[in-house]
Parts: structure tokens; C-alpha cells; sequence
């Protein structure tokens, strides 16, 4: 089906006029953009007219369905897949943790992963920091090391759900990212293109998120969950706080170094809290009654593993790290906010231009989380630097605020009822 300019245009005043699109009309537009027989111009209007109006669940759904199918699909025969997406945050390690743990207990993670967006870090970027790790599996590879293994994370490839690349790019240069049925049909087509039956999804909320607050969170939630199970799939939603870094790492070679603490029972509880949360929940979304899954030597052992199968010598990645600077605490009291967005984007602009083993050690550690109590001259926030001092910290000591009371908690994980 090609769709003329006339047609195009009428789609564009449907949408402008807030009305619901069938499924062949949308059918119709995603195929002529993605074979190029659209020009940009009336899409982006169209995306425009979306961010305004709106669109139906049933519209997203068919949306998210017509990019999955545009490209490369894998299918599995297998119920205990499972596959898992974060909305993305900063210190977000927990794929690392997560999906061998799962493994480890029984399900078949087949986790297609992304690289550093903006200030937020990507899970391939931290996978890489092992010498000899490659995460450009084929999909047959993919699907042979999920099935033997138990868990792969491999690189969504450029012809898994290419229409919704095409859509990101025009979505980026005329400001139509924020707009939920967008986003969860972006998300969601890559996530049906790769095959699993369950699917587990991570919605971060908070200053370092897509989402700022828990209700947004919970409306993008329930709109990924209810257009997954449209599509016939089994989903389960998690939201997770980020008003901070979660990991107490940022950058990444830092990020995988506290995963792998994390695997064997230690490094931030933060990490480990939420790891467990996303494992629990894939567990139960595969159909798997495994019960609450342990981190320690088992799992460590999966992620060993699951790293040798994809060419990874674990053994050669040096874990010694030692701070280059700090940032100090300007005054006793209790530390009230660290701003992830500042941090992310930190950690990012000094990478930027560095030889990729240098950026890979670039980073910082927080010595101090919310609620901690500090005295003026402590240490918050330990800076990592291979070469010359690049980060800003003017600006990094902005990003704390200490004040004389402790921060009301926040809740750092929950399930989407
Ligand atoms: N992540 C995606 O993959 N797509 C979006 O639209 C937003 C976040």
C-alpha cells in the first residue's frame, strides 16, 4: 500500500482534529515513511498533531505493532522467555544484575540493549568494558546463547524495528519525543520485534528520567502494559525512583565493577534492591514459581558465563580503581538532593573526545546518598579521571545540596498495581 499526498494530508487533519486513526491507516503511513515514499514534512506533522491530540490504546497498538513488523522479528517457542527494558536513568546497572540472576533461576533472558543516551548511560557501553566482549550477535547467535546459556544482552540491530528508528530521528529534531503513545510505541516495537512472550518493563521517575514525576510514570506504564498484552504478550510493570543515581557509580566501567559486587551479594543495596525487584518480577512474568531469587556465587557464575559466550575475558578487566579527586561536603548537615541529570550529563561531557579505555574509567562514586548524615570536609562524591582533570567541579559540588534536616524517603521500587 503507498499512500498518496492527498491521503497523507487527511491523515494529518484526522489527527489534527483529535480522531482515531484505523489500523490501516496506520499500516499505510508507517510503510510509506519507512520505505522512503513519504517525505519527512508531513510526518513530522503528524508527530505534532499526536503530541497534542493524543492517541487511543488501540491506535498505539497498531502503531506498535506496524513498526515491529518493518524489519527483522525473532520468534522463540519457548514460554519462559523474557525480555527486559529500563526507561533509561543514570547509574542504571541493573540489567547487569538482573538478567543473569534470572537466568540463574530458571528463565531465558533474551535482553536487547541500547547505548548512552544524553545523560544517561547504555547497558552495551558497560557490557564492552570487558576485553573481548562483543554484543553485535547476530540473531541467530542471540537466539542460540539465550536457549543454551539461559541470558544474552546483544545490540538491538539496525534491522530490528527500522521504522522505528526513522520515526526517533525526525521525533528528535522537531520536539515530538515527549508524548506517551509515542514513546511506548517506540519502546514497545523494538521489544515485540524481538519475540519474548513476557516482558518486563523499568519506568524510572524523577529529575534523572523521561518522566518527572510517579504519575507520569504510571501512565506510560499502564499504556506500555496495556498495549504488550493487546499485542498478546504477558507484561509487568515496575517504577523505580530516580531522583538520584541508583547505583552508587556513574560511568562505565565504574557501573559494571558495582554490578559485579552486586552479583555476589555486595556493593550498593540500592542496586541490589532493584535488581531484585526487576529478576522477581521476570521470573513471574515468564510463569516461572521460582521464588525470590539469591544473589551470590550462582549468579556471579551465570554473569561469568553469559560474558564468556559472547567473547568476554572477565579475568583481564582490571577492578582496581582509585579516585583521581573528591568533592567535600561544604557544611555538616544532611545531604538532601544529589541531582542525577547533573551528574549523567558530567560523566558524558568528559568522556566526550577521550580514547574510548579512558572514557570507559571516566566516572564518579558517591560516598554519601540521600539522608546521610555528613560533617563539612567529608568526602561526598569520588571523582575518576585516567588523564588530565576534566570535570567540572564547580559544578559538580552544585549538584549536592546539604541542608541542616533530613529529606523526607521516597519509595525506591515498587510494582505497577
Ligand atoms: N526510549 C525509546 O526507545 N523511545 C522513546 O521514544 C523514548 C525512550
Amino acid at each position: 500500500v503507498t499512500l498518496s499526498a492527498p491521503a497523507m494530508r487527511s491523515l494529518i487533519e484526522k489527527k489534527r482534529a483529535g480522531l482515531e486513526h484505523s489500523r490501516e491507516e496506520i499500516e499505510a503511513l508507517v510503510g510509506a515513511f519507512t520505505r522512503g515514499e513519504i517525505d519527512d514534512a508531513p510526518v513530522a506533522a503528524w508527530l505534532m498533531a499526536v503530541c497534542v491530540t493524543g492517541m487511543t490504546l488501540a491506535e498505539t497498538a497498531h502503531l506498535t505493532a506496524a513498526m515491529a513488523a518493518s524489519g527483522d522479528t525473532l520468534t522463540w517457542g519457548d514460554a519462559s522467555v523474557v525480555d527486559k527494558h529500563s526507561t533509561g536513568g543514570v547509574g542504571d546497572a541493573v540489567t547487569l544484575v538482573a538478567v543473569p540472576l534470572a537466568a540463574e533461576a530458571g528463565a531465558k533472558v533474551a535482553k536487547l540493549s541500547g547505548r548512552a543516551l544524553g545523560h544517561t548511560g547504555g547497558t552495551l557501553d558497560k557490557l564492552e568494558c570487558i576485553p573481548g566482549l562483543r554484543v553485535d550477535l547476530g540473531l541467530e547467535e542471540f537466539k542460540s546463547q539465550v536457549l543454551r546459556v539461559g541470558c544474552a544482552v546483544a545490540a538491538a540491530t539496525a534491522s530490528l524495528a527500522p521504522a522505528d528508528k526513522k520515526f526517533y530521528a525526525l521525533r528528535d529534531r522537531t520536539a515530538t519525543i515527549a508524548s506517551v503513545p509515542l514513546i511506548a510505541a517506540s519502546i514497545l516495537s523494538k521489544k515485540i520485534a524481538g519475540g519474548a512472550p513476557a516482558i518486563v518493563l523499568d519506568v524510572k521517575h524523577g529529575t534523572g528520567a523521561f518522566m518527572k514525576t510517579p504519575a507520569e510514570a504510571e501512565e506510560l506504564g499502564r499504556v506500555m502494559r496495556d498495549v504488550g498484552e493487546r499485542l498478546g504478550k504477558r507484561v509487568r510493570v515496575v517504577l523505580t525512583d530516580m531522583n538520584e543515581p541508583l547505583a552508587d557509580s556513574v560511568g562505565d566501567a565504574l557501573e559494571l565493577d558495582e554490578a559485579l559486587a552486586a552479583l555476589s551479594g555486595g556493593g550498593s543495596p540500592r542496586l541490589r534492591s532493584v535488581a531484585h525487584a526487576i529478576a522477581a518480577a521476570m521470573l513471574e512474568c515468564a510463569g516461572l514459581k521460582s521464588g525470590i531469587p539469591h544473589l551470590g556465587p550462582e549468579a556471579f557464575a551465570k554473569f561469568v558465563e553469559m560474558a564468556a559466550a559472547q567473547g568476554g575475558r572477565l579475568d583481564e578487566f582490571d577492578r582496581a580503581f582509585k579516585p583521581a579527586r573528591f568533592i567535600a561536603a561544604p557544611s555538616s548537615g544532611y545531604v538532601q538532593r544529589i541531582d542525577p541529570r547533573t551528574l549523567g550529563e558530567l560523566v558524558a561531557a568528559s568522556k566526550a573526545g577521550l580514547p574510548i579505555e579512558q572514557a570507559r574509567r571516566t566516572g564518579l562514586r558517591l560516598r554519601k546518598r540521600t539522608g546521610d548524615k555528613v560533617e563539612r570536609g567529608e568526602p561526598v562524591i569520588d571523582v575518576f579521571e585516567t588523564g588530565a582533570p576534566i570535570l567540572d567541579l564547580e559544578r559538580l559540588a552544585a549538584s549536592v545540596t546539604i541542608g541542616a534536616d533530613p529529606p523526607a524517603s521516597r519509595q525506591l521500587v515498587r510494582a505497577l498495581a
